[in-house]
């Protein structure tokens, strides 16, 4: 202990002054936060999570590791790796590489990989579709691609608010990233009730038409996802694309969402791609469900915003393929598609035909820059 000075004492008085006025100043935000990493309280306009990646802060963005394919079957392995994910320069890169790389050619149709880990950092985050084990054969290979995706599901969540991601999109053929949110807490039930905000997705193809539209680098779309269940989303009213034809891995890229208890809108550079404001009858409505007087609306109790009204986690991903039609059947592209969607043999196709997609991946060149899905920052605001 010690005697404070009379001028130590002024000192303290003025600090506690100006934490006293600028408390005053603090207006209060409609945004609520959560998680290790969410400020106690939330002022209207303040920066409420950031990341510049001047390093990878593995306390804000933890690892998935799973072989899940997201659902969809896609052929990625996702792993807590530095080949996979690291920064560099102040940016983020999320870098696809090849399984055979670290475990032979012949693991994937012979291997037995259980990637549960015993330390609590090595957990398994996915066990869905044998998302834990999986055992390869000469036609139900293993995940024949190394990837990763990060997500602030412990760090942060928040209800409400402005998010821009500056980033770069990944090119080469069949490859999938995302930056996008899902629900905390799944508050109206599981996907696809509690919805899904995408943020943005491209697909990696140089040149790939579909309908004579280049979907490929070309593009890049947001989506809501919503629904009673997974047969019944009302994604298709809301999905927006837009086109440059200098491509989306040329350039950085501000992707940009505006989230209030009116509105959901999406822009990339400061121009609206996109925006849903429902009605009274809230997204039950918006999404034509109403039709269908069989079926219970899980977001009744809820605001019009509903499923859009509760807390989301950010998610950051590289994906590749998968047999749900994000890469349709029947594109053009310079090498064709190597898997139908319907094949259960498609990790396999997929992987016979790596002398087609892989050199497109260019990962001999510029440590793989070209194939990596990049970022330079995630910033959120309260509103
Ligand atoms: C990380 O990935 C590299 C490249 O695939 C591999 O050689 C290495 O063994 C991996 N590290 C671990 C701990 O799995």
């Amino acid at each position: 202990m010690c005697l404070l000075s009379l001028a130590e004492m002024l000192f303290v008085v003025a600090g506690m002054l100006a934490v006293a006025s600028f408390g005053e100043a603090c207006t209060p935000s409609v945004t609520t936060v959560s998680g290790t990493h969410a400020p106690a309280v939330v002022c209207s306009g303040q920066l409420i999570f950031a990341d510049d990646f001047n390093s990878l802060d593995v306390e804000k963005w933890q690892h998935e590791n799973t072989l899940a394919g997201g659902g969809n079957w896609e052929f990625q392995y996702y792993s807590n790796n530095r080949t996979n994910s690291f920064t560099h320069s102040g940016n983020l890169y999320i870098r696809p590489s090849l399984t055979s790389d670290q475990f032979g050619e012949s693991f994937l149709s012979s291997g037995h990989l259980n990637i549960e880990g015993g330390a609590p950092a090595d957990r398994c985050t996915n066990p869905q579709f044998y998302g834990c084990e999986r055992t390869g054969t000469p036609t139900n290979l293993l995940n024949p691609i190394k990837s990763a995706r990060l997500r602030t599901v412990n760090s942060f969540s928040f209800r409400y608010g402005r998010v821009e991601v500056r980033a770069k999109m990944p090119a080469g053929d069949w490859l999938w990233p995302a930056i996008w949110l899902m629900p905390a807490y799944n508050a109206y039930g599981t996907w696809p009730a509690s919805g899904e905000i995408d943020l943005v997705e491209s697909r990696g193809n140089r040149n790939m038409l579909s309908n004579g539209l280049h979907i490929g680098t070309h593009e890049a779309g947001s989506t809501l996802h919503y629904g009673p269940f997974p047969a019944m989303n009302g994604w298709e009213r809301t999905h927006w694309v837009r086109r440059n034809s200098n491509g989306y891995d040329k350039n950085f890229h501000r992707y940009q969402l505006e989230w209030t208890p009116d509105f959901l809108r999406f822009s990339i550079d400061d121009v609206e791609l996109g925006r849903v404001t429902p009605g009274n009858g809230g997204f039950w409505e918006y999404g034509g469900f109403n039709q269908n007087p069989t079926v219970e609306n899980p977001w009744r109790f809820g605001s019009k915003m509903a499923p859009f009204d509760e807390k989301f986690y950010l998610i950051i991903n590289l994906a590749v393929g998968g047999t749900n039609g994000f890469f349709p059947d029947g594109v053009t592209n310079p090498s064709p598609k190597p898997w139908w969607n319907g094949s259960p043999t498609a990790t396999r196709d997929f992987w016979n035909a790596r002398g087609a997609w892989l050199p497109t991946w260019n990962l001999n060149h510029n440590d793989g820059q070209d194939a990596s899905l990049q970022l330079d920052y995630v910033r959120i605001w309260a509103l």
